[in-house]
């Protein structure tokens, strides 16, 4: 049977084996997609056994999305751009590595309606995440990209390696800024129970608001965009199975329906 996993910590509740099970059936795919505990150090090891093994596919999830590319014998070239990996694929004996957030939010915000072309756009947050949806954004046509960090010199540097009309801005600054059309948070700040101090200014009520986690780690910001008067207020389940659907379209060469899935996930 053909091997895939998803690596990650913590990684005991991902959803991903259940997603890639959930694919795999519509095709009548036979699949062994499992979670595998790997943390900085210990992921190049769990990555050469799962290839020894016969993995032919893996997933990489938060801590190891930046890390993942050293493994790879080739990028793409949004992967490479991003400086993010999500997804791996065996090709003859190495392994190519891509980036598929950027399109799962992409895919999930034409779901809810929420157009990223001309629209202006906040992207709270300069990390990882913010990175590998950055570059997705403004591919989309964003007619302007605040990008939006606690620390601002790391939102400066993204802001500089976007080639687009990106400009950075000091969080505290965002209260002079007039509504946004859509406002993205890609900060951890959910994960770390940290108080989530919203740029209320920066939301109206034509302002969708869309937050990367979902979960409890989204309902801050959720609640503080409902407070604020947004349009409209969505987690980022949608997008997680939608750059589920992008890597399993480029290993097994199909594209899934991903809305009975979603639906099946909400419960
Ligand atoms: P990830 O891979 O999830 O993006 P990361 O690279 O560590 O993780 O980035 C975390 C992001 O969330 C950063 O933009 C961080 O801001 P700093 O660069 O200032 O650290 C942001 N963040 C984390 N906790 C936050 C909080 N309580 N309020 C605002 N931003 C926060």
């Amino acid at each position: 049977m053909n091997r895939y996993a998803v690596f990650g910590q913590p990684i005991a509740h991902s959803l991903s084996p259940r997603i890639h099970a959930a694919f795999a059936a519509q095709f009548d795919i036979a699949l062994d997609y499992r979670a595998i505990e790997a943390g900085r150090d210990t992921f190049a090891p769990a990555l050469a056994a799962f290839t020894r093994d016969g993995g032919c596919g893996a997933n990489v999830t938060l801590p190891l999305k930046e890390d993942a590319g050293a493994l790879c014998a080739a990028l793409s070239d949004r992967a490479r751009r991003c400086g993010s990996v999500n997804t791996l694929v065996r090709v003859g004996d190495a392994w190519h590595g891509d980036s598929t957030d950027g399109a799962g939010l992409l895919h999930d915000l034409t779901r809810h309606g929420i157009e990223a072309r001309d629209a202006r756009v906040l992207l709270l947050g300069a990390g990882g995440a913010a990175r590998a949806v950055a570059f997705a954004l403004a591919d989309a046509g964003a007619r302007e990209l605040f990008v939006a960090n606690r620390t601002q010199a790391r939102a400066q540097a993204l802001a500089d390696a976007l080639d687009a009309p990106a400009r950075a801005r000091a969080w505290d600054t965002l209260q002079r800024e007039p509504a946004f059309d859509l406002v993205v948070n890609a900060t951890s700040a959910g994960h770390s129970g940290d108080a989530f101090v919203l740029p209320c200014a920066a939301i109206g009520a034509t302002t969708a608001c869309y937050d990367l986690s979902y979960g409890n780690a989204a309902r801050a910001f959720l609640a503080a965009a409902r407070a604020a008067g947004a349009r409209v207020a969505c987690d980022g389940l949608g997008m997680l199975v939608e750059q589920a659907a992008e890597s399993f379209a480029l290993w097994h060469g199909r594209h899934p329906h991903t809305t009975p899935v979603l639906a099946a996930l909400r419960g």
